[in-house]
């Protein structure tokens, strides 16, 4: 894949783009399949470097995963993962809540220690805590894990933090076998209830999900089935921005809108016009925007941080002055030196980022260091004068399906070279 985008600001935005399944749904459904024996299709799937690293991973332990043009085809019965292999686990951060299916299926499970990321350490302590609350016996032997499971049984798990992948890992970890889990303080994302409706249309038996407390009854084996995950309402919200910032009409669709409520509440005080349908939202927007005062992350259902790059992007050219708390990562404003070289005026102190609203912004050479940085890049460079190259495509393909496709398709002058 190429690694470089070149994009001419200035175009608005128009007309409609349907969003795939969630890339933070689909990673924990594929880890899932691990518990089933029979054959799972996971449909609308986009094609992007995370869903096809979790099916080298399904295939290193001995399992089936086929993308078949939209539809994720997976068959773990013949997997029997003696050990996953090190070099795939360490690669990608979803990689660390298929500890849950293994031991729930095979009782047995070694992985490599999951390497942090360009935003952050991203430690798995509320993941190790939480499976010895089930009995998992673990041990860190240079650099790996290796996780008993033999003893797993249910129990109560009481989260510090409502962590995703965390509560995630556990709620996998008690499908299979005797026992009830119960989870407090559980994490609330709309891709933790649609791993629920998933363990329930496999045969599972989890309910609570989308609250704090989320309980697990063990069952004996999961079936298979074809299923359909929710929309992508961080990459449906990424379109929503580059509309913001451009002007333009554009209607997203394949999202429910109060899966986005916190976002579309900021974009609506920065003066978007916003209209929402049961399946999608409607941005309206002049161009010409207001700075909005504060915006903080926070968990499920606060403002996410993986929109926090983003909006920061489209308040670049707001009139006014915003403040931008990132509450949940320790490095994810770095994305701010490459606006700052398109004519923004970002003040960074730790975790708070200070926009002080010009009157445009210029384009320029930019390098993408994250996925949701290299977004706001794309964002910036959409409303900027003149011509940006962004290179680290790579990060952004992370995420975002051909982003210069859909865009291309609502006007955007972007190409891939
Ligand atoms: C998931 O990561 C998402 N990834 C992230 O999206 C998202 O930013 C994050 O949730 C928060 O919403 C996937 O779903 C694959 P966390 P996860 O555990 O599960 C700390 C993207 O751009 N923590 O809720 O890793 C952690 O350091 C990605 O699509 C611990 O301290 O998020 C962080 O500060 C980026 N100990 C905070 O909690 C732990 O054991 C949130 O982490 C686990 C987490």
């Amino acid at each position: 894949m190429k690694n470089q985008l070149i994009i001419r600001g200035g175009k608005r935005l128009h007309g409609e783009i349907d969003v795939s399944a969630a890339k933070n749904s689909v990673l924990p459904l594929i880890a899932c399949c691990i518990m089933s024996e029979r054959e799972i299709h996971i449909r609308n799937c986009p094609a992007i470097a995370d869903i096809y690293s979790m099916i080298e991973i399904i295939r290193s332990i001995g399992g089936r995963a086929d993308l078949d043009g939209t539809t994720l085809v997976i068959d773990c019965k013949e997997a029997n993962p003696k050990r996953v292999s090190s070099d795939l686990t360490g690669g990608i951060r979803s990689s660390v809540f298929i500890l849950g299916p293994i031991l729930a299926r095979f009782r047995h499970a070694t992985i490599s220690y999951p390497g942090g990321c360009e935003i952050g350490l991203r430690p798995i302590d509320l993941h190790i805590y939480g499976l010895k609350s089930l009995g998992v016996r673990i041990t860190e032997v240079n650099g790996m894990l290796d996780c008993d499971g033999t003893a797993k049984s249910g129990g109560i798990v009481d989260l510090d933090f409502p962590s995703v992948g965390a509560t995630e890992n556990l709620m996998m970890a008690g499908v299979l076998g005797q026992g009830t889990t119960v989870i407090r303080n559980a994490a609330r994302e709309p891709e933790i209830i649609d791993l629920q409706n998933f363990i329930n249309f496999l045969g599972g038996k989890v309910s609570g999900a989308g609250t704090g407390v989320i309980t697990v009854e063990g069952v004996s084996a999961l079936s298979g089935g074809e299923y359909t995950p929710i929309g992508d309402r961080i990459v449906a919200a990424t379109y929503l921005c580059a509309v913001g910032v451009t002007g333009g009409n554009v209607r997203v669709k394949g999202i429910k809108p109060e899966y986005m409520h916190a976002v579309l509440q900021k974009l609506r005080r920065a003066d978007c016009n916003v209209t929402e349908f049961s399946d999608g939202v409607r941005l309206e927007s002049s161009g010409k925007l207001r700075a909005v005062h504060k915006i903080e992350t926070q968990p499920f259902p606060g403002f996410p941080t993986d929109m926090q790059p983003q909006i920061t992007a489209l308040l670049c050219t707001a009139i006014g002055s915003s403040c931008i708390v990132e509450n949940m990562f320790e490095n994810r404003f770095k994305y701010t030196v490459q606006l700052n070289k398109m004519g923004a005026n970002i003040i960074v102190k730790d975790r708070v980022a200070v926009v002080k609203g010009v009157p445009s912004l210029y384009g320029a050479p930019v390098s993408a260091e994250d996925l949701r940085g290299g977004a706001a890049l794309v964002v910036a460079a959409l409303a900027a004068q003149g011509e940006s190259v962004i290179s680290g495509v790579r990060h952004i393909d992370r995420g975002y399906d051909k982003i210069e496709q859909s865009l291309a398709v609502l006007g955007a002058d972007i190409a891939r070279i």
